[in-house]
């Protein structure tokens, strides 16, 4: 039968295929080239995104959503992606996806173009060195606000609960620093916060003070 032989061809094709390109395996395989890249941010979200939203289709899809979806929208939309298509992600991952995708391509935008290192004008009743540079913007050009707000535990403790677990303590600051700078896991609970190497000393102090002013 015709359909018959001709499977029978492509089977015994493939095989040729197979036998003749074990050694150059990696040339055979032709896909499209992938030409979207997701938008290069310091924000630790940016890695996991990379990593994970590209795994079934183009970082297009991303793309091509509208610009005014909120934290909460993409929150959603990266949630729905592991409930309802299996995407490969935990809570922590969501959180630091979302946060990422609100920042660059939706409407923590505006705020998120706070430069990373630059000086915002100074709180002047703010004594101390990091003078120049405004905790509270700085907490939401990194998306921290993400995982974590003034008052209520989020995904990390509310800068509150922070600021009153360092209350007394005269290392604070420099603890605080290094648990951003570091972050990590276990002082709160089992979350884990993501690292912030690419903070300069100033932001890292300007954070610091805000946060245990709260
Ligand atoms: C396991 C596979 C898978 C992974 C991983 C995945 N997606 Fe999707 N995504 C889908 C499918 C399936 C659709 C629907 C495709 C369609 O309708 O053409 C989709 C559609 C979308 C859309 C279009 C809007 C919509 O809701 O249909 C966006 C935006 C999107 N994905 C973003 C993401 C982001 C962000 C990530 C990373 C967290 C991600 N996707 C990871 C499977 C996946
Ligand atoms: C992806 C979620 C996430 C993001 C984004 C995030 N954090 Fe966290 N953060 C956490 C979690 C979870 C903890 C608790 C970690 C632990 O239990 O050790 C935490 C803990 C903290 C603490 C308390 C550390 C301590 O010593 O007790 C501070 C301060 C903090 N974060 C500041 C920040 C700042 C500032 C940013 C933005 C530059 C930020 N976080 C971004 C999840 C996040």
């Amino acid at each position: 039968m015709k359909i018959t032989n001709s499977f029978r061809s492509i089977l015994f094709a493939a095989a040729l295929v197979v036998q003749c390109d074990l050694n150059a395996l990696p040339t055979t395989i032709t896909l499209p080239p992938e030409t979207a890249e997701l938008k290069p941010s310091a924000h630790p979200g940016q890695v996991v995104a990379a990593q994970k939203c590209s795994i079934c289709h183009s970082v297009d899809y991303i793309n091509l959503q509208p610009r005014s979806m909120n934290l909460t929208q993409w929150t959603a939309e990266v949630t729905k992606m592991q409930h309802a298509y299996g995407a490969p992600i935990d809570t922590e991952e969501i959180a630091q996806i979302s946060s990422y995708l609100a920042s660059e391509y939706g409407t923590e935008k505006a705020i998120a173009s706070t430069p990373l290192v630059a000086s915002p004008p100074a709180n002047k009743d703010d004594t101390t060195q990091a003078k120049t540079l405004d905790g509270k913007a700085l907490l939401s050009s990194n998306s921290c606000l993400g995982c974590h707000s003034i008052s209520n535990k989020v995904l990390g403790p509310s800068y509150k609960d922070v600021a009153a677990k360092y209350r007394g303590d005269e290392q604070a600051a420099a603890k605080v620093q290094e648990s951003i700078k570091l972050g990590g896991t276990g002082k709160w609970g089992a979350a884990k916060m993501p690292p912030y190497p690419k903070l300069t000393q100033d932001a890292l102090q300007a954070l610091a003070v805000f946060i245990l002013k709260q």
